[in-house]
């Protein structure tokens, strides 16, 4: 071997392998040119420094400390501010273009949607985390998901909703100290969602909030969950650095969920074969676990499925009563407002969208705090994206098959030009008169829309009725401003620590 690589002519190959290299290059350089040309695409004035412009270590260094701070939202804006709506990280080995343009979301979502698939970095990193599901599947497998979870969630099947929502409130009610004494929300707010999901997707509770049962083992999945969570963010933010990030935590805390989760389904067929008693017999599981027969891939959607349910939901509503808290007065006219069109009563669905500041609420903890702030896609040929290129940035933009555009909610919620004033601030009043239609995307757009919007949507309003209509005053328990938590869903790191008074 030794005498083979002796033998070779190395000044040859290396020049052979750098006029190989530069034909490439060529090749990509005048091919780009053409098709932006065509489309109208100039270059992007816009650009970031780079600092390494091989992998990138000066941008995953910031990233990472930034996650650490809880600032990197913040900071987000703060580079938009710096370099445009739409800006290019160009590097040697791959092109990444951050934006929080309206426009550019809505090709990369809808109107280009067939050029781009998810990061390859979310794929891998989620699918290690927690298998392969609705959130790490693209193409037809994507599609043939998406038609079996869609069913579960038709309008008829709202009928069974309002006497779930109603059994697991009151239970979450109980946990609740009537006369100010300090409480943390947020934990509650996950187990009310838990219950509230597994009822209604699997046809029987977990049951976290019942004082009744013992709560070691759904704690320790809610940890284990919470702990793949987080880790999945972090890894994430490594890049291409992510294969060298090992946390044994983690890969246990994975297993776990993973044993968990299969029990769980273990206990649903034995129910369904009437061998135990369950709440409801029409649930998605039945549907999903007669279309997927594989038990892994099974465990694998339900698990993404119950997850995209529970922490969505768990998290505006900690998120909407961390605002609350810190503004008595809206929270007051917010009660008002409800006791006028519901009084006491027990809410119906049709009453609860009467309740238009309930509505504005929850847009503007949407706006505010969007539950899932930052998100991407990768090119998957040659295109181009609207805004972006020329020295003002709102000439077509070219991006090589491999780009990855993220696109930061977070930083479009907060533009005044869509919003108006005070945008760091909770002001529901806004909402008045107000249609961002692209500018405002908390659950997405296009194909992949959140396929649990109308469900997500009725089950905030009805349990915030019910909250304001148990408890006169709300206040906070903690002076510190909301700082992220990066997780798959975005909630306070600080928790929700309040005071209630009870009517
Ligand atoms: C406040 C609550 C919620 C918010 C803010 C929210 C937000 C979102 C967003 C932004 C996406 C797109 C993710 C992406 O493209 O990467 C999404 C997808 C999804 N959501 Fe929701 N969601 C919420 C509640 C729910 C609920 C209650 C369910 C189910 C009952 C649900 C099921 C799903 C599913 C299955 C997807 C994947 C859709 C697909 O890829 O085709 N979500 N959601």
């Amino acid at each position: 071997m030794l005498s083979l690589l002796a033998k070779l002519n190395w000044p040859f190959l290396v020049l052979w392998a750098a006029v190989a290299l530069s034909g490439v290059c060529i090749d990509r350089y005048r091919r780009s040119r053409r098709f932006g040309k065509l489309r109208g695409c100039q270059t992007s004035h816009k650009q970031a420094q780079v600092k390494d412009p091989f992998i990138g270590l000066d941008f995953i260094h910031e990233r990472v400390i930034r996650g650490l701070s809880g600032r990197r939202l913040l900071d987000c804006i703060e580079k938009f501010k710096q370099y445009g709506s739409t800006y290019s990280v160009d590097r040697l080995t791959y092109q990444v273009v951050q934006t929080c343009d309206p426009e550019n979301l809505k090709q990369v979502l809808a109107t280009g949607f067939d050029d781009f698939a998810l990061p390859s970095s979310r794929v891998s990193v989620m699918g290690e985390l927690l298998g392969s599901g609705i959130f790490t599947l693209d193409g037809d497998l994507w599609s043939h998901a998406r038609a079996i979870l869609r069913p579960s969630l038709a309008k008829h099947k709202m009928d069974r909703l309002p006497s779930i929502l109603e059994h697991h409130v009151q239970q979450f009610l109980t946990h609740i100290p009537r006369q100010g004494e300090e409480v943390d929300l947020q934990p509650l707010f996950f187990e009310l969602t838990m219950d509230i999901a597994t009822e209604f997707l699997m046809g029987y509770s977990s049951n976290m909030l019942d004082p009744s049962r013992k709560r070691e083992k759904e704690q320790q999945f809610f940890d284990d969950y919470m702990l793949c969570s987080e880790e999945a963010i972090k890894k994430m933010s490594y890049g291409p650095l992510r294969f060298f990030r090992l946390n044994l935590a983690a890969t246990k805390a994975k297993k776990r969920v993973f044993k968990y989760m299969d029990e769980y389904i273990e206990e649903c067929f034995e129910r369904q074969d009437g061998t135990a008693e369950m709440t409801d017999k029409e649930n998605a599981f039945q549907e999903i676990a007669s279309a997927i027969t594989d038990r892994q891939s099974l465990r694998d959607q339900l698990l993404h499925f119950l997850l995209a349910s529970r922490d969505t939901t768990a998290s505006l509503l900690s998120n909407l009563f961390f605002v609350l808290a810190k503004n008595p007065q809206t929270y007051a006219r917010l009660r008002s407002e409800v006791l006028s069109k519901v009084a006491f009563e027990t809410p119906t669905f049709s009453g609860l969208r009467d309740i238009e500041y309930l509505r504005w609420c929850v847009n503007e903890s949407l706006r505010l705090h969007p539950v899932i702030p930052s998100n991407g896609r990768e090119a998957t040929r040659d295109t181009t994206l609207p805004r972006g290129g020329g020295t003002d940035g709102k000439s077509p933009l070219f991006l090589r098959k491999g780009a990855v555009v993220l696109y930061n909610v977070f930083s479009m919620h907060r533009d005044p030009a869509i919003f108006g004033d005070r945008v760091d601030e909770f002001v529901p009043e806004r909402w008045s008169g107000l249609r961002p239609g692209w500018g405002f995307l908390p659950f997405s757009g296009g194909p992949r829309v959140c396929v649990g919007q109308h469900f997500a949507l009725i089950e905030t309003y009805y349990l915030v009725t019910r909250i304001v209509q148990t408890f006169e005053r709300l206040e906070s328990k903690d002076p510190r401003e909301w700082v992220e938590l990066p997780g798959l869903a975005m909630t306070c790191r600080n928790g929700n620590k309040v005071g209630l008074y009870q009517a």
